[in-house]
């Protein structure tokens, strides 16, 4: 008999090979993940070829993982099977892809197709196994959703539903962190070694700009960059045209007075602009995901900002923040219920869209 409301989850998008088991679109029953991120630190960014030969070493050591602690005997105990279809690197998809449709068939259930970015939004309905319970998210609500590779705000009017109010013009949020990450010399990813040299900051008077982009909800970061160059070659007495982009040799205060600076301008601008996209549309909820959500400074100035209002913020635990699947079994539930199904030629769908600007 199958369970109704289980459901089996494969993510492998870009660098982590991971599935989980989810109850309801909510309750997670086990939730597993193999980061390549030791593998990936030493070329300081993803190497797509080597993420695919990753995951296909991790794949069946993590299903066989996630099997065993969900207790998983008999596959008829499943409602479906889930599987990000994209966006994300070609090769790494293929693998999920290819893994969850030989489950699906062999065991007779049906395969649902997720948005990887539907899943970042979803993560937000997620329950720890040993967590009380709590209400749902409300809609409407506003999702930022935050990543390496997006940036975007997004009203929800209804489960599934989504309707784009802003986005990056360039580079990603998270991105940007990788790459300021690396001109300071500091570990891959940049983001939670950005978060931590920061917060040893003493002097906190370094200022980068803001693109506020004049009333829009667009995002641009690539300006950040090139201040972060403008700022490091001026610290050092270096030519910024001829400086590399790799890691520079400057003090500890200045790496963290210079991470400093850039955080505080990307958590202002994404606070700002999605606290105003709440006000606008009369949100309940505002919906925090992807990597960059796990910085705790953008989580405390979004959560500050939103108490003042009485709108409800959401931002899951770090973990279910950055890639997981338990969120693609969350959105898969969602989807599943929906009727969304797809064939054994399912294919990967590198540059997968969320939703599209308004005509
Ligand atoms: O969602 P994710 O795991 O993968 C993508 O779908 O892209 O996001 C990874 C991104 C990286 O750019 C990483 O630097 C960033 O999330 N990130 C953070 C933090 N933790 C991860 N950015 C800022 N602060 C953090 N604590
Ligand atoms: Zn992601």
């Amino acid at each position: 008999m199958s369970k109704i409301g289980r459901i089996l989850a494969v993510e492998t998008s870009c660098d982590e090979t991971a599935v989980a088991v989810v109850d309801n679109g909510r309750r997670i029953v086990t939730n597993v993940v193999a980061s390549q991120v030791v593998l990936h630190s030493a070329t300081g960014g993803i190497v797509p070829e080597v993420a695919a030969r990753a995951h296909l070493r991790w794949m069946i050591p993590v299903l066989e993982e996630a099997r065993s602690q969900a207790g998983i005997d008999d596959w008829s105990e499943l409602e479906a099977v889930a599987v990000t279809e994209g966006p994300g690197l070609a090769g790494s998809l293929l693998v999920g892809i290819t893994m969850a449709k030989t489950l699906a068939w062999v065991h007779g259930l049906p395969l649902v197709p997720v948005n990887h970015l539907e899943g970042h939004i979803y993560a937000a309905w997620l329950l720890d196994p040993d967590e009380p319970d709590r209400p749902a998210p409300e809609f409407p609500l506003v999702a930022l959703v935050v990543s390496g590779g997006h940036t975007f705000l997004v009203e929800m009017v209804d489960q599934l539903t989504y309707r784009l109010l802003g986005q990056t013009v360039d580079d990603a949020a998270g991105e940007a962190f990788d790459k300021v990450g690396r001109l300071l010399g500091l570990p891959y990813p940049g983001g939670p070694a950005i978060m931590k040299a920061a917060a040893g900051a003493e002097q906190r008077d370094r200022v980068f700009p803001r693109a506020w982009l004049g009333d829009s909800f667009d995002f641009s970061f690539s300006g950040l960059k090139t201040a972060a160059r403008r700022e490091v070659a001026r610290e050092l007495g270096a030519d910024v045209d001829t400086m590399s982009s790799d890691a520079q040799p400057l003090p500890e205060a200045a790496v963290a007075e210079l991470a400093h600076g850039f955080q505080e301008s990307v958590v202002e601008v994404l606070s700002t602009k999605t606290l105003r996209a709440a006000e606008e549309v009369g949100a309940q909820t505002i919906i925090v995901g992807g990597g960059v959500a796990a910085n705790s400074v953008l989580r405390g100035r979004i959560e500050q900002a939103a108490a003042e209002r009485d709108i409800r913020v959401i931002v899951p635990r770090p973990g279910l923040c950055t890639d997981n699947a338990a969120m693609i079994g969350a959105a898969g539930y969602f989807r599943a219920r929906a009727g969304a199904r797809a064939a054994a030629d399912l294919a990967a769908r590198p540059s997968l869209k969320l939703a599209l600007p308004a005509a």
